[in-house]
């Protein structure tokens, strides 16, 4: 119910999804662009879709795209994405091997006043359920052998709203992702790293968890 008493609207991407029992990559991208299913498509400029090839054993998953991701049209091209992909390689990992999205596929924002710049706004629960379909779809096509988790907004839209990521980070957890067995590491958001007063620190514990993924992988 909303504060009115009405009933609230229903967002959801399911009408969105192209026909079919399994869509290719390219045919869920080209549908994405056009995904209505929540108001957040309304000021971002595009749907910021996953990248990566169909075989990847990595898949990571993060918030919703940024300021530069909007632009660009890719995920992680922006500050976060860059020191993603240093601490991908400190652990081991090619940053190129791997399926990088977003929970969210537009960018969600404020601005402080016309014309300034954009301010990143968390997405709500309601928001990230109607993109979920998006994310069921990729992972039903790419089946990653594991699953980085980064930060609180993934965690929840793949393991429920009680996730938090300061009890799990670093460990391997084993669970069931919208219907499928799922193995996931969660770690924290390379955004937090960034905001971090002891940013040597914060990173030092971005790539151990990260390794652990790395070792995850290779045993
Ligand atoms: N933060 C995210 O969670 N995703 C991006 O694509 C960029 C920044």
């Amino acid at each position: 119910m909303s504060s009115t008493g009405a009933p609230e609207e229903a967002y959801t991407a399911t009408p969105f999804l192209p026909d079919g029992r399994a869509p290719s990559l390219p045919a869920l991208r080209r549908a994405a662009a056009h995904c209505r299913g929540c108001p957040l498509h309304r000021d971002a400029t595009r749907t910021v879709f996953g990248r990566g090839t169909p075989h990847s054993r990595l898949m990571l998953v993060g918030e919703q795209p940024g300021d530069q991701e909007d632009r660009q049209g890719e995920p992680f091209v922006g500050p976060a994405g860059k020191l993603l992909d240093r601490a991908l390689a400190d652990a081991g990992l090619d940053p190129a091997d791997a399926y990088v999205t977003n929970a969210v596929k537009h960018f969600k924002f404020t601005r402080a006043e016309p014309r300034k710049r954009r301010i990143h706004r968390a997405p709500t629960l309601r928001e990230m359920s109607a993109c979920a379909p998006w994310l069921a779809a990729e992972l039903a096509v790419v089946s990653p052998e594991l699953i980085v988790v980064l930060g609180a907004t993934a965690g929840k839209a793949l393991l429920g709203s009680s996730f938090r990521v300061g009890e799990v980070r670093g460990t391997v957890l084993e669970r069931e992702v919208h219907g499928r067995p799922e193995r996931l590491v969660p770690t924290v958001h390379p955004s937090s790293v960034l905001r971090s007063d002891d940013r040597a620190q914060a990173y030092q514990g971005l790539v151990a968890d990260l390794e652990v993924a790395a070792r995850t992988l290779s045993s």
